[in-house]
């Protein structure tokens, strides 16, 4: 296959982490049920294809996201493949009936997932945005003392589709009391994927200023208007190692219908290879997941590296 001509950029670090979120927000919102045992084919060919990290799916209300309400199933068949690297996979966990049932399965690593807008935590959580907090604090303190690690989202820090612009201060202080609940990294989502590179910089600078670095910092792109990897580019230039991103641009949120896919997992590594920064991903064997997940769900995929490649 083709690859990127490499040319380092001396400002940019060596190696960065993908963070692969596929099989949890490029599945969610499906309209067609996906087997159990293909999702798990899709985690085993991710991890085949050298992804660090696979966020492998959400214990979160089965009537809400009935995608993923095989959740508990799926662990167990990739505990029964992968061994005991299927428990260092993080889930989604929105509160403590979640983690219970994260618990129950042995599992290491949640996510939790609060909102930067009123209107989101009304939809996504059925709770106000205050009300959020206390559903996560028990949950964060609950995973920490069973020597779970944790990590935050924040979602709709570039825009909401109800509200409209959203302040940079309200982002930074939502963000931060999540992340102050006691998680290792907070990973901030442009769920409607509105975002432009300007804002990325000064959203990650807002950050910083509140005592947050750019080492505890993740980015989460939706590519709606086609900026997801101008603002990843962004990102990395400012400082930030960890990207969030789902193999062949599969993504969506079902409760913000203006949610696209996410940043193409392929897009993103094409252009961090082709600044010699190393991910540990193989190209050709994620190509080919993708194509293969295409093919499963009835369309092709959204990624321009993919087709290219395909
Ligand atoms: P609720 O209806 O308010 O729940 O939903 P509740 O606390 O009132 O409980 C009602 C019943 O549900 C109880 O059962 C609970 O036990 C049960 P009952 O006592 O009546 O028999 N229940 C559960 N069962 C299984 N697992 C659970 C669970 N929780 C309660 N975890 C809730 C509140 C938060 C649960 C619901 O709103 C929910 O599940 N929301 C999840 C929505 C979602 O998954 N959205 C997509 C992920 S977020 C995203 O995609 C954004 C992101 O990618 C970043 C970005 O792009 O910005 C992360
Ligand atoms: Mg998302």
């Amino acid at each position: 296959m083709t690859l990127p001509m490499v040319v380092p950029d001396p400002g940019l670090p060596n190696r960065v982490t993908i963070y692969e979120v596929g099989p949890r927000d490029g599945l969610q919102n499906e309209p067609a049920l996906v087997p159990t045992a293909t999702k798990a084919e899709f985690v085993r060919r991710l991890v085949g294809a050298g992804l660090p990290v696979v966020e492998s799916t959400s214990f979160v209300h089965p009537k809400w996201v009935p995608q993923l309400a095989d959740a508990a199933d799926l662990v167990d068949v990739l505990v029964a493949d992968l061994g005991d690297a299927a428990r260092e996979m993080p889930v989604l966990v929105p509160n403590e009936r979640g983690l219970d049932r994260a618990l129950e399965k042995g599992l290491r690593h949640i996510a939790i997932f609060g909102s930067a807008t009123e209107t989101f935590a009304q939809r996504n959580l059925n709770r106000s945005l205050d009300e959020q907090f206390a559903m996560f604090e028990p949950t964060v303190t609950r995973a920490r003392d069973a020597g779970m690690d944790v990590r935050a989202y924040v979602s709709m820090c570039f825009g909401d589709p109800w509200e409209g612009d959203v302040a940079i201060d309200q982002v930074v202080r939502v963000g931060k009391r999540l992340f102050d609940l006691g998680a290792s990294q907070l990973s901030l989502g442009d769920t409607i994927g509105v975002g432009t590179a300007g804002h990325v910089t000064d959203l990650l600078d807002a950050f910083n200023a509140a005592g947050l670095s750019d080492d505890v910092l993740a980015v989460h792109f939706h590519d709606t208007y086609g900026q997801a990897l101008a603002n990843a580019h962004a990102a990395l230039r400012h400082g930030i190692r960890t990207f969030d991103a789902s193999a062949g641009g599969l993504g969506g949120c079902p409760y913000a219908e203006s949610a696209t896919g996410n940043l193409a997992t392929e897009d993103l590594v094409w252009l961090l290879h082709g600044l010699g920064i190393e991910t540990g991903v193989d190209l050709d064997a994620l190509v080919a997941t993708s194509v293969w997940m295409a093919g499963v769900l009835g369309r092709p995929s959204p990624s321009r590296v993919v087709n290219a490649l395909a």
